[in-house]
């Protein structure tokens, strides 16, 4: 399948990796490939430059977003939270019309400044969640592109997990799915069971993507208290 992974850092990298290791046409979409490949150092993640992954993974093409999602099938969003409604706009709403788009993000807020902040594992602030509560990104995203079917998923767990559960506890862990669309829920299970997931909970409609963007305080100061991002929630029932 053509599969676009719109984002360069440690989810879209994961995925794209993963995605082409299981068969798929994969091309990483990006604001400016000139500008990505010409990145030298690490990244403020940490991430060693896109250009020395790229040439790691031959298969995988890069491309501006809106060529990235033109011919895809299916997209995966993966960019930073507080701009994904600017990349995927940048993608094209018609380039999104009537495919599944799964959405990794967390709309992280860095900029606005609060009374009492939480510290996050970096040592700095802990972002803020905006939309949160009455509202979530994967909403916002899904009411900017009606013609898409957003899913949520995978944004409750570090990237390297995402596309590997069995690296942790067997795989015998939790991932979440939320959207509107039946048929593009089931896409994203069975990209998910690809991935290895086995225990996959269905939350319901799209609404209930704020419970799973609202885990980010929880999974930040898990991050710090652990001192690693290797965990994940298991959900006993
Ligand atoms: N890292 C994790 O373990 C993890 C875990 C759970 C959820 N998430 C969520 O997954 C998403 C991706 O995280 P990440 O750590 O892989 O990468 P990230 O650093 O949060 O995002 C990188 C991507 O965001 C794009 N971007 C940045 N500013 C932009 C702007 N002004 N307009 C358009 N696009 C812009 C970048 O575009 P360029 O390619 O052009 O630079 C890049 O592709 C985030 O929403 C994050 O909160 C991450």
């Amino acid at each position: 399948m053509k599969i676009a992974v719109l984002g360069t850092g440690a989810v879209g990298r994961a995925h794209a990796a993963r995605l082409d290791e299981l068969g798929h046409q994969v091309t990483v979409g990006t604001r400016d490939p000139g500008a990505t490949l010409a990145r030298t150092g690490a990244d403020t993640m940490g991430n060693a430059p896109f250009a020395a992954w790229l040439a790691e993974h031959p298969g995988i093409r890069l491309a501006r977003f809106a060529d990235a999602a033109e011919d895809a099938e299916l997209l995966i969003n993966a960019t930073a939270g507080h701009t994904s409604l600017a990349a995927l706009k940048a993608a094209g709403s018609g380039n999104l019309a009537g495919k599944t788009l799964i959405d990794a993000a967390t709309p992280n807020d860095f900029t606005t400044p609060v009374p009492v902040p939480m510290p996050s594992p970096w040592g700095t602030p802990a972002p803020i969640l905006d939309p949160v509560n009455t509202d979530s990104l994967a909403e916002q995203i899904q009411r900017a592109h009606p013609e898409a079917k957003v899913v949520k998923t995978l944004n409750t767990l570090a990237a390297h997990l995402m596309t590997a559960p069995a690296t942790l506890g067997d795989g015998d862990h939790t991932v979440f799915l939320s959207s509107d669309h039946h048929d593009a829920k089931q896409q994203a299970g069975a990209l998910l069971a690809a991935y290895g997931w086995r225990d996959i909970i269905d939350l319901g409609d799209l609404t209930t993507a704020r419970g799973t963007e609202m885990i980010q305080p929880l999974y930040l100061a898990l991050t710090r208290a652990l001192g690693h991002e290797h965990f994940n929630i298991k959900i006993i029932r």
